[in-house]
């Protein structure tokens, strides 16, 4: 295997970097008959990222199948090469990663770029405050306007320095310190900053935990009692201990149940269709959507259910039914926030619509999602009222959507259930910078088209 070098890092292998996306694309979707297939899903991105990591502070060589080629993965993986470990490429879909230990990492002459990653950014930023180095994150122009202050103060209580614009924005500029254990309520439901706060734990003597609102996503403490870490949770509060020896995994990823959301829902506009959709992660932090669609009247049923590296893996089908539509708020809205996109342009095609409150964090997502979805359902005729922390979108009454040219502002999920909301509508639609699907599901569209059915 030829070994490659770049500043600060050395990686073996064929590791190409991420595939930055220069090309600005746009998609033209016609209206489709009915979805019928099966769909294979990329690894999941939340998992991907923390294997990713914890591989890089592990000690050995860690054998990751199934991590996702979602560009967002990508930069986690540019990023922890560029604090010196190797990274190995096997085929498509394994990687290799060789950690260094809790305290190998090294420097890095470059910032690290998290590009659109706030995943990225947020759990380096815990890890990089303990460091013995110092270290900027930066990101593109989307994820340098996202607040970073939900991360800058815990970790600046557990004594973490770190500059960022007007204390809120990246670039963050991170002095590596010493760390001390922290007991932290988080005021905002996140789990990138629960997260954050627990990786910074690991560089800490002693104990620290996070007490949160509801309980999130749990894939950093299923990733850490993986590799070997003393976690626990007790109601709503998790606690790790400081300093442990994190050692080698094999794991597999699970499919993205987030993304799989997009062609179930697909099958849920056209009628006749039926799909399964195979590996799809189903950890119950993150099912909540399933069932909110099964309580509209869709017909999911989870046909294969197993454990693997601590998270459920299921084959999911469903078949087309008429939805009634309904709220979603209160703790609904934090446990399946990335579908809330998709559930929001299911909206005209349900009986009674679809309303969410209680999501104003969707402001603070890759776009402002709530502004970004009033928009775009409008220029498809939809009727829709845009509220401070959500929206109400009138269900099929208000009449069929109709073909429109889609402004995603470069939004991966915002792309993709526009993409999926234009194959009921009437005539063409078009997505523009539709690329930006890469972000998280580079295949989106060849999937896609592969699974719809047209009128011949
Ligand atoms: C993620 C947590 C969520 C989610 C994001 C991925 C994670 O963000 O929206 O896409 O991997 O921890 P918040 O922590 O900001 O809610």
């Amino acid at each position: 295997m030829p070994k490659m070098g770049s500043a600060g890092s050395v990686w073996t292998g064929v590791f190409e970097p991420r595939v930055r996306i220069a090309v600005v694309a746009k998609e033209i979707i016609e209206n489709g008959r009915s979805i019928s297939g099966t769909v294979e899903l990329l690894g999941d991105k939340s998992i991907s990222h923390r294997y990713a990591i914890l591989a890089a502070l592990a000690e050995g060589r860690s054998k990751i199948s199934h991590y996702s080629a979602a560009v967002d993965c990508q930069s986690t993986l540019e990023c922890i090469m560029r604090l010196g470990i190797d990274v190995e490429r096997n085929g498509d879909s394994e990687i290799v990663i060789n950690g260094s230990g809790l305290n190998g990492l090294r420097a890095s002459r470059r910032s690290l770029d998290a590009g659109n990653s706030g995943t990225t950014m947020r759990l380096l930023a815990g890890v990089l405050a303990g460091q013995h180095f110092d270290s900027i994150l930066t990101g593109d122009s989307s994820l340098k306007r996202r607040p970073m202050r939900r991360v800058i103060e815990p970790l600046e209580h557990m004594g973490a320095q770190i500059r960022a614009r007007d204390a809120n924005f990246a670039p963050l500029e991170i002095k590596g310190t010493e760390l001390h254990p922290i007991q932290y309520t988080l005021p905002v439901a996140s789990a990138q900053v629960k997260s954050a706060v627990l990786l910074a734990g690991l560089f800490a003597e002693g104990e620290t935990s996070v007490e949160e609102p509801i309980c999130t996503r749990d894939h950093t403490e299923v990733a850490l009692q993986e590799f070997g870490a003393d976690v626990r949770r007790v109601g709503n509060t998790v606690t790790v201990i400081g300093q442990p020896r994190l050692e080698a995994r094999q794991a597999v990823i699970p499919g993205d149940l987030s993304s799989a959301v997009f062609f179930l829902a697909a099958a849920l506009i056209l009628p006749d269709s039926k799909l399964v959709v195979h590996n799809v992660g189903l950890n119950p932090t993150r099912s909540a959507v399933l069932d909110v669609l099964s309580s509209w009247g869709a017909l999911i049923d989870i046909v294969t259910l197993r454990g693997e590296s601590g998270e459920l893996i299921g084959d999911v089908s469903v078949r087309y039914a008429e939805l009634s539509g309904g709220t979603v708020s209160g703790e609904l809205t934090a446990q399946l926030i990335d579908e809330l996109p998709m559930l929001a342009a299911l909206g005209p095609y349900t009986q009674q619509g679809v309303e969410i409150r209680d999501a104003s964090e969707l402001r603070v997502k890759e776009s402002d999602r709530i502004a970004v979805l009033a928009e775009n359902l409008r220029r498809m005729g939809a009727s829709v009222e845009e509220r401070p922390d959500g929206l109400c979108i009138q269900g099929r009454s208000a009449g069929r959507l109709r073909g429109a040219e889609i402004d995603s502002h470069g939004d991966h999920r915002i792309a993709m259930a526009f993409a999926i909301a234009a194959l009921g509508a009437e005539g063409r639609s078009v997505i523009r910078e539709s690329e930006c699907v890469a972000i998280s599901y580079p295949d989106f569209f060849a999937t896609l088209t592969a699974i719809v059915r047209r009128s011949s």
